[in-house]
């Protein structure tokens, strides 16, 4: 059986795509279909995209709401789809312990740093910054905390030669594209 999973994004959802492409025709064909793509805003690039595909969009805006009054919502909607795993995708909120509780183990994220090194926003301006050679983007699982969660998989980024933040992040999602999908495939075998 495919696992059903969601997609979860905030932003223009240039992972979100390659998971998609992932499922229709590449190495997730067999294993997983995306029944959700779901956002935090409706200005979310990425919905557009994904209803352009025919995928299940869905959005609830979360500016202006408590953490666990969102997250319940989020919950109420996500009852309907049967769900395996979340998978989230440049969504950028963390979520309540009520919520990481309905979905054990089964709530992934992908982190632009090696997340023992840099939580939270802007992973490729802190490597830019600190003017790493090397860079990790890691595969976690999710709990209530920043980025705290058990990591699954990291996978280097050569930041040699990269003389601009354009460029560190062209090379970074360059990694991030192709490793959330093989390593969700490790996941979902
Ligand atoms: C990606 O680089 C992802 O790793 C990062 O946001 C970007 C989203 O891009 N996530 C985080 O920083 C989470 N802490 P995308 O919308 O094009 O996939």
């Amino acid at each position: 059986m495919k696992k059903r999973i969601a997609i979860f994004i905030s932003g223009r959802g240039s992972n979100m795509k390659a998971i998609v492409e992932q499922c229709q025709t590449g190495i997730l064909k067999d294993l997983a279909e995306v029944v959700l793509v779901f956002a935090n805003k409706q200005s979310a690039g990425g919905l557009e995209y994904a209803n352009e595909l025919g995928l299940a969009t869905a959005s609830i805006e979360s500016k202006g709401l408590k953490r666990t009054t969102f997250d319940q919502k989020v919950l109420t909607l996500l009852s309907d789809y049967n769900l395996d795993y979340i998978v989230l995708a440049g969504y950028m909120r963390v979520l309540s312990s009520e919520f990481v509780a309905a979905y054990p183990k089964q709530i992934i994220n992908i982190h632009p740093a090696d997340t023992t090194q840099h939580q939270g926003l802007n992973g490729y301006d802190w490597a830019f910054e600190e003017g790493l050679e090397t860079t990790k983007v890691t595969v976690h699982y999710v709990d209530e905390g920043l980025d705290t969660g058990t990591i699954i998989a990291q996978h280097s980024v050569d930041l040699k030669g990269a003389v601009t933040l354009e460029e560190v992040e062209r090379r970074g999602l360059a990694v991030e594209h192709y490793f959330y999908s093989k390593t969700l495939q490790g996941i979902f075998e």
